[in-house]
């Protein structure tokens, strides 16, 4: 069996392995991604969009985490589980933020939390680390600013901008994170963050030069259909292979086809005998 993938050992990667992070929120899900070899699974708040059908992260509660994250922890057995803290788990006190996290680690049974922003929410992580929680930062589009950006946009095309998200990557990386997602930026900036940084970065939507990769499980398996932003590439049309097994379920049933006899169990005929002299099956 694999060895246990700690966050030491995602720091240490940096430089030696491109890192491979995913989205799981489920048992079955988790299993998939770790017989393929992911690096890390993250229950991620995008579980609000992609599972329970809100329009944002916004909605997502630190239940809903816990929720899920005890269904990954359950059935994982060696890629590090990072919980996402989620929309005001963490902005409005250092003391919710460490009640929260540590909500996430006890109750989810996660190995680490994340949690988005930088030089505004610096105190929480500080505090998270002191607690004895790993932390993993995000910082460029954070999707629970979305109505701060005006929408889902990609961020770091101006100066000032460019240059807070480097001030936000590098403040993190100071505090001691171990790992830092950027998340929608222009791929020279990640390139100068990836540079600047001694922890590694994990990109979406941020270019080739990040130490690692994420991407949201339905998003790259097009579950149920085909996601048409720039940054996903389609690795297989799971969504389609399910529909068709799906229809082909209800063509069979609708046409008398299944079960078929290897599907059914049969009473032996000295029961069915038995049954039958007694008067109990009447209709047999
Ligand atoms: O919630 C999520 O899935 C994420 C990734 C997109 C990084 O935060």
């Amino acid at each position: 069996m694999k060895k246990k993938i700690t966050a030491p050992k995602v720091y240490s990667m940096k430089n030696k392995e491109k890192i491979t992070m995913i989205t799981s929120y489920d048992c079955p899900t988790t299993k998939i991604v770790e017989s393929a070899g992911v690096d890390i699974i993250l229950v991620g708040d995008s579980v609000g969009m992609v599972m329970l059908g809100y329009p944002t992260t916004l909605e997502v509660t630190v239940d809903d985490i816990v929720h899920h994250a005890k269904a990954v922890s359950r059935c994982s057995e060696y890629a590090l589980k990072v919980g996402d803290m989620p929309f005001m788990s963490y902005q409005a006190s250092v003391e919710e933020a460490v009640k929260n996290a540590g909500r996430i680690i006890q109750q989810g049974g996660m190995d680490a939390v994340k949690l988005e922003g930088g030089e505004n929410h610096i105190d929480k992580v500080k505090a998270i680390i002191n607690a004895g929680i790993p932390v993993m930062g995000h910082v460029g589009l954070t999707p629970q600013s979305v109505n701060l950006f005006g929408g889902f946009k990609i961020q770091g095309k101006t100066v000032e901008s460019a240059k807070q998200i480097l001030k936000d990557a590098k403040l993190l990386d100071e505090t001691g994170v171990f790992a830092l997602v950027l998340e929608g930026i222009p791929e020279e900036l990640a390139k100068i963050i990836t540079e600047s940084v001694s922890c590694p970065t994990i990109g979406i939507g941020a270019g080739r030069y990040c130490d690692g990769q994420v991407l949201v499980f339905h998003d790259m398996l097009s579950i149920p259909e085909p996601c048409y932003f720039k940054f996903v590439k389609q690795f297989e049309n799971a969504g389609e292979i399910m529909r068709k097994g799906v229809e082909n379920y209800v063509k069979a049933v609708k046409e008398h086809k299944f079960p078929e006899q290897n599907n059914v169990t049969h009473l032996s005929d000295e029961i069915l005998q038995a049954l039958k002299n007694r008067g109990e099956l009447r209709c047999i």
